[in-house]
């Protein structure tokens, strides 16, 4: 038993071997100034992120999450208005409009890039209305990497005067029509948790915005609503600031960035290669570029996923579902639906994903020997189980 590999699903080790004397230089940096809030290194990294994805603020912040509900909170969302976003999601995104005591409406997906159906938006947007709901605006997620179809999301949200901002956090370096994600809307936020492409040494995240007065509102709520200083206080704000350390060690890991980009690339490439022809492997749009937060495919139908988990854990390869249980599924959720969302077959592409997904290990440093492996056992496995 002693050749079954112990094969990590994302391989931050491998990383910070790489980085690991810079990192400790940039930490001991931070320890010596010992200006843990607000440090240097946070205006620097804000510098860098707009250099790499083009948005005029850069704002880094507490978490992805946080990113989000600062977003919705200075766009001044009201109790009892509307946010049309997927339930194909990581709870975040819907999470936070709850906080706010306002209704999530969720809109399906497509069935090949698992990201926001324009069809499904508008068809969202004409019930929400007919029932007389109070609609504020749209979170489109990049869901695992992949840009969402942002052309044809936003002109249905100009066409109903509805807001965009952009839930990026699994697709910061990501391409979409030849541009870094970061400005799409009015704004986007990213997060840095560790796993993500771009991961702190914890939680960590960020807001990017073209608009001038959009970001003044925003570095004023991520520190409790400050004006002239943080005993001003001109708004409702938060502890919403990313730390200092946190930045450093995002200074370091931005450097290898492009590079990593191209490894998970690479390794796309030899999954889908060595894998279309027995499950269905993601599909990138025409224009777009993935960041490969996760690779994810679509199992046959009717295949015990439960049972190829399994066989592939006995050969020390890991596998994750994500979604098993999308949002308007969760009890969490219940009071926050307009009507009629947990209805079968109001989300079906949503409900079809849950089942047959599955995400396989995903990183810059895996190798093409530990690939093919997987493949070789996928291969495999599916086989016995058809
Ligand atoms: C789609 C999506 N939105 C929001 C978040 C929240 O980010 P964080 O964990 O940094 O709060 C995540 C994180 O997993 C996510 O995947």
């Amino acid at each position: 038993m002693t050749d079954i590999p112990n094969i990590p699903f994302v391989d931050l080790a491998s990383q910070q071997n790489r980085i690991r004397a810079d990192i400790d230089k940039a930490m001991a940096r931070v320890l010596d100034h010992g200006r843990y809030v607000m440090g240097p290194e946070v205006a620097e990294l804000e510098a860098e992120l707009s250099k790499f994805c083009g948005a005029k603020h850069s704002i880094g912040c507490s978490s992805g999450t946080d990113a989000l509900a600062m977003v919705l909170m200075a766009k001044n969302l009201r109790a009892g208005q509307v946010i049309f976003c997927p339930s194909f999601t990581f709870v975040a995104t819907a999470e936070v409009v709850a906080w706010l005591g306002a209704k999530v409406c969720f809109v399906d997906v497509e069935p090949d890039t698992f990201n926001m159906d324009p069809k499904a938006l508008k068809a969202a947007i004409e019930t929400a209305k007919a029932n007389g709901e109070d609609l504020a605006g749209i979170i489109v997620v990049d869901l695992f990497g992949l840009p969402a179809d942002y052309v044809s999301i936003l002109k249905i949200a100009e066409e109903n005067d509805l807001w965009l901002m952009s839930d990026a956090a699994q697709s910061f370096g990501a391409r979409y029509h030849n541009a870094p994600i970061g400005t799409n809307g009015i704004a986007t936020a990213t997060s840095f948790f560790p796993a993500k492409p771009l991961g702190a040494y914890g939680d960590g995240g960020a807001m990017f915005t073209d608009d001038d007065e959009l970001a003044e509102d925003l570095r004023s709520i991520l520190f409790h609503g400050k004006g002239t200083s943080q005993y001003d206080n001109v708004r409702i704000g938060m502890t919403g600031r990313l730390d200092t350390m946190q930045a450093a060690v995002l200074l370091e890991k931005l450097k290898i960035f492009d590079s990593e980009i191209v490894e998970r690339q690479k390794v796309a490439d030899r999954y889908t290669s060595g894998l279309s022809d027995i499950v269905t492997c993601p599909h990138v749009p025409e224009g777009c570029q993935s960041v490969w937060a996760q690779y994810t495919t679509r199992l046959p139908q009717g295949l015990d996923r439960d049972a190829l988990q399994a066989q592939l854990k006995d050969k020390g390869i890991p596998t994750a579902v994500y979604y098993a249980k999308p949002l308007h599924r969760q009890d969490a959720y219940k009071h926050n639906l307009i009507a009629g969302q947990t209805s079968d077959g109001v989300l079906p592409v949503t409900d079809a994903l849950s089942l047959d997904v599955l995400s396989l290990p995903m990183h810059p440093y895996l190798s093409d020997d530990t690939q093919d492996y997987i493949i070789e056992h996928i291969r495999g496995a599916i086989s016995d189980l058809s």
